[in-house]
């Protein structure tokens, strides 16, 4: 422990739980993938037991797919401390994104346990099942069921290509979707969260800040577009005569662009993959589909983005005689994170001597469901070059230390707090 009474991390600890773990990925993608029901991200959970069991937690699998790691506090009666993010990934995804909110949850408690210091309060460090975005449109799994927020209907939901439903594949995963449906705890039954993250973006590298004191979690509206238009021979229907589904969906694409470019305060908008058929060269299309989301802090702009998104495709669709089908699915609201938990996170970066600033969050995070539970914060560190969600991600170890070093010293000012 430092002269000032806080605790300095293991960097070469968290780098070897860090390798252990990223190497169990889907070989054949490109990266580093474990993607939500695969069968790496299902190996991959007893491995990380096995890091929290050997970090002195005792662990379980909650009845929502969260694999839980308890330290003991002195008094077990009191709502205890949490922490913890997910170790399942995007498709191509980097090392870091999740994985070191788990792995550094671990280490604060290594270092509290070397430290000889008994927090009052259980310290849980979670690993939450599914936080990324996956075919069935529905996030952060294991937060929103455990936060009472994943409802019957999301479980009914297939991943459109008329395979099983999501309550399915959750079974054949292990979790029972029953029992996902009626693990919630009672809000207010956690003392406070904080999820350590990498950023994600470009805004403490580009400051020079070490440390990142988040202030809000984006709201996430997704879209589902289809198209339908009339198909014809290539050649000889006339450009005027057309009805056009690619052509469409093109354009709804540009208006999707031009909705997060307009954003006042915060937004962006996306549209990650198109669709169309028959796909020949010499025909047509008429159908086509997008599947498109919009995000922002920003509530009153993020709940408008969807009717003039909407109403613009219409317009735009109807000039040209297609017909369009929009399927809003994942309506997360922005979340504000609890400015008592932001200013216990950035004294305690002061008080360890790292640089720090405000920063939103454009990436969802199971934080966001968190809050409906108790008080709430997200430590970020830098990510270089911004890049996150590619192979290319990258977080440093000093980097990772630090935040580390803040996530507990955090925790132990909370475990104080009334
Ligand atoms: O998509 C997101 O914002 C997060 O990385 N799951
Ligand atoms: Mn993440
Ligand atoms: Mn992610």
């Amino acid at each position: 422990m430092s002269p000032s009474g806080t605790v300095r991390a293991e960097p070469d600890r968290i780098t070897s739980d860090l390798a252990a773990l990223a190497g169990v990925t889907e070989d054949a993608a490109p990266g580093w993938t474990r993607r939500l029901f695969s069968e790496p991200y299902r190996s991959a959970r007893p491995q990380v037991r096995s890091i929290m069991a050997a970090a002195g937690l005792e662990t379980h699998i909650d009845p929502a797919g969260n694999v839980i790691g308890r330290l003991p506090g002195r008094d077990p009666s009191l709502a205890p401390l949490m922490t913890g993010s997910h170790t399942d990934t995007v498709y191509g995804g980097g090392k870091f994104d999740g994985l070191v909110g788990v792995l550094g949850g671990v280490e604060v408690a290594r270092l509290l346990t070397e430290n000889g210091i008994r927090l009052q309060r259980d310290l849980l460090v979670v690993d939450f099942l599914g936080e990324e975005a996956n075919p069935f449109g529905v996030s952060c799994l294991g937060s929103r069921a455990i936060s009472g927020k994943l409802t019957a209907e999301q479980l009914d939901r297939t991943d459109g290509t008329g395979g099983e439903r999501l309550g399915e594949a959750m079974a054949s995963f292990g979790v029972d979707p029953a029992s996902a449906l009626d693990c919630a705890w009672a809000p207010g039954s956690v003392h406070a969260y904080v999820e350590l993250h990498v950023e994600q973006g470009p805004l403490l590298e580009r400051s020079g800040n070490r440390i990142g004191v988040v202030t809000a979690i984006a709201g996430i509206e997704r879209l589902l577009a289809r198209f339908a238009g009339r198909s014809d021979h290539a050649g000889t229907m006339p450009m005027n005569d057309r009805r056009d589904a690619l052509v469409a969906a093109s354009e709804a694409v540009l208006t999707i662009e031009r909705e997060g470019c307009g954003a006042p305060i915060h937004g962006v908008s996306t549209t990650g993959r198109i669709e169309s058929s028959p796909g020949a060269f010499n025909l047509v299309p008429d159908q086509a589909t997008i599947w498109a989301e919009v995000r922002s802090i920003d509530e009153r702009w993020l709940s408008g983005s969807r009717r003039r998104i909407a109403d613009r495709i219409a317009e735009q669709a109807q000039a040209r005689g297609v017909q369009t089908a929009l399927e809003w699915l994942n309506d997360q609201p922005p979340v504000r994170t609890t400015p008592d938990v932001q200013d216990v996170i950035s004294s305690s970066a002061r008080d360890l001597g790292y640089s720090w600033e405000a920063v939103p969050s454009g990436a969802g995070h199971d934080a966001a469901h968190m809050v409906h539970l108790g008080p709430m914060g997200m430590i970020f560190i830098p990510s270089a070059g911004g890049r996150s969600h590619v192979p290319e991600e990258f977080t440093s170890e000093s980097d990772i230390a630090a935040g580390v070093e803040v996530l507990a010293q955090s925790l132990i000012s909370l475990d104080r707090s009334a």
